[in-house]
């Protein structure tokens, strides 16, 4: 059987690093797994007095988690810490209270920056979260993919061998971590 994976993004920048990253593991899956990249962009704001008609976009989002096997999910730093834009989404897939998205669920947490860091704050902090939810969060491996200027074109194409070698034997862990 497919193992089901779910990708999502925390740039909403067209020619993002991340995006290239989470591309990267698109074109590396083995025979047997299948990633869809989630879109985020679409989502509105939290508003716990939205929860009680939940808007569309956040409900297929938490479709998509929970018909997942498991989760990538990609992020840049800004300012230290976890875009906005993928803590907000994070904020939707934990609600309504009792119907957390994330229960159990083995996610890879990966991310990308031009400095030497490779987002790992920020990665640090989505995994606080994350953990706080439940989630099976991968310990190994850590995911710091630094100087990007050197490894992605301008286009935010990974060219960089070490780190597509990285990504096929994260791949392997993830999709383990599945069937535990
Ligand atoms: C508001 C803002 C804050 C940033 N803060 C950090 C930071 O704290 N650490 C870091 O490594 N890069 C930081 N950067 C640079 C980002 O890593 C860089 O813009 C990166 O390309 C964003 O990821 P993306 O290519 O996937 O969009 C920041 C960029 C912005 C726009």
């Amino acid at each position: 059987m497919s193992t089901k994976i779910v990708g999502i993004v925390g740039s909403l920048r067209a020619k993002s690093y991340n995006l290239g990253l989470m591309e990267a593991f698109k074109s590396a899956l083995p025979e047997n797994a299948e990633l869809e990249i989630m879109k985020i962009d679409t989502l509105p704001h939290f508003n716990q007095d939205l929860e009680s008609d939940f808007p569309a976009t956040a409900q297929s989002l938490k479709d998509a988690v929970e018909g997942a096997d498991a989760l990538i999910i990609a992020t840049p730093e800004y300012n230290r810490a976890v875009p906005g834009v993928l803590k907000n989404a994070v904020d939707w897939l934990s609600r309504p209270y009792g119907k957390n998205s994330f229960t159990g669920k083995p996610v890879l947490v990966v991310g990308a920056s031009p400095g030497g860091t490779g987002a790992s704050l920020a990665q640090y902090q989505l995994k606080q979260s994350l953990l706080h939810l439940n989630a099976n969060v991968l310990g190994q491996p850590e995911f710091f993919v630094g100087g990007t200027g050197d490894k992605f074109t301008e286009d935010g194409e990974l060219t960089d061998d070490t780190t597509k070698e990285y990504i096929s034997s994260a791949l392997e862990t993830l999709i383990s971590a599945t069937r535990r």
